[in-house]
């Protein structure tokens, strides 16, 4: 049987090779390059050494349960959580029970735990361990040009009817508005994002902690994806900001808005950095933004500038185990601000 250890610095390379034979050799390249960045410069890491487990067969390692330490907000408390990622067993020992002792490993050792975008096989395991099932996170699109409404599995007939019927419809919600407020690019997050953080917080139900030092690893440092990000400003103190990119897709041109902050009750604030997202989006061709959100006011707000709410295949699971909670806990997401930038999704 496998003995279950952290990973030491003589397994990287027995570590890569497994990632290889079951992720391909590109998705290893990729995960090489963002290693350092992901395991040792994560300024929410307890230790020097990655949270990483591993399940260790004489010389070789036929799994690992690779982890992406955060500070979890939960209603005013802070707990030591993790983002489960890159969990993986050797094909000729999957289904004989290694998931399930890696996951149980992980979550023994962790005060909460937090997984999104599961694949077939987790999922399957989430269910098995029993698991909270939240649900998927909602996705909302806003369509810029007559390409965002396509869709593949249409036959192209219907497709250029559905957009020309649409495109009045699409010019009127993507017809640029005035800011209102003074929004500005940024390459640092200082102490002030820090104090943003510390004033936004207590209206948060749940949420990854989003101080000066986590959002500059995580937004500004990476090197394997480089974002755009615009603080709204106030007489020079930031009110919220903004995290986006824009990317190529198969049939069209999309800006992914993968996080944000204002204070909930300050809907004119998320409508001006939305805004400012649009013209990036407009100045970039982007045919659509899209945005996973899960918090209720901050959806409401998205709506209001134009965003339709789509089917989400982005599922999410969370287990605290710091302290005892009811299962109702997992029901009252409407608070909780969840979005795509929170976890290492965004590759
Ligand atoms: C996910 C993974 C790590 C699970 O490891 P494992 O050692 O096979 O897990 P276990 O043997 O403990 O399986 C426990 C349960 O998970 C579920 N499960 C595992 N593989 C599954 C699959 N291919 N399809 C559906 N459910 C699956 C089943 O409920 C299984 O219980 P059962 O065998 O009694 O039916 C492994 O399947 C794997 O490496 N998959 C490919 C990489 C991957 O998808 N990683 C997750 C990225 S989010």
């Amino acid at each position: 049987m496998p003995v279950i250890d952290r990973l030491r610095p003589e397994d990287r390379d027995a570590a890569a090779a497994l990632y290889r034979r079951v992720f391909g050799s590109d998705a290893a390249a990729s995960s090489d390059l963002r290693w350092e960045w992901q395991y040792r410069d994560n300024p929410s890491s307890p230790g020097p050494e990655p949270m990483i487990w591993v399940a260790r067969e004489g010389p070789s390692i036929v799994g690992q349960h690779a982890t992406m330490p955060v500070r979890l907000w939960v209603h005013g408390r802070q707990i030591a959580a993790s983002w489960g990622i890159d969990v993986v067993v050797a094909p000729e020992r999957q289904r004989q029970g290694l998931g399930e002792i890696l996951f149980g490993t992980w979550e023994r050792n962790v005060g909460a735990a937090l997984g999104i975008g599961l694949s077939p096989s987790s999922r399957g395991l989430f269910e098995k361990l029993r698991w909270p099932r939240l649900g998927p996170i909602p996705c909302l699109v806003k369509p810029l040009s007559r390409r965002a409404v396509k869709r593949a599995e249409w036959p192209e007939p219907l497709n250029r009817v559905v957009s020309a019927v649409a495109l009045p419809y699409i010019r009127r919600v993507a017809r640029p508005r005035p800011l209102g407020h003074e929004v500005r690019v940024i390459r640092q997050f200082d102490a002030r994002f820090t104090a943003l953080w510390e004033r936004v917080a207590p209206k948060l139900d749940l949420a990854v902690q989003r101080d000066a030092p986590y959002l500059q690893w995580k937004y500004i440092a990476p090197p394997h994806v480089r974002y755009s990000v615009a603080a709204l400003l106030d007489e020079g103190e930031p009110l919220g900001y903004v995290v986006y990119r824009h990317m190529r897709e198969a049939r069209s041109r999309v800006t992914l808005l993968v996080d944000f902050l204002v204070d909930p009750d300050d809907a004119a604030g998320l409508e001006a950095l939305l805004r400012w997202v649009d013209r990036e989006a407009a100045a970039a061709d982007s045919d659509k933004i899209r945005c996973h959100c899960l918090h209720a006011r901050f959806r409401r707000v998205l709506r209001r500038s134009g965003y339709f709410t789509r089917r989400s295949t982005l599922d999410f699971v969370v287990k605290i185990n710091a302290w005892p909670v009811p299962a109702s806990f997992y029901r009252r997401t409407d608070g909780w601000h969840i979005m795509l930038g929170d976890a290492d999704l965004d590759r």
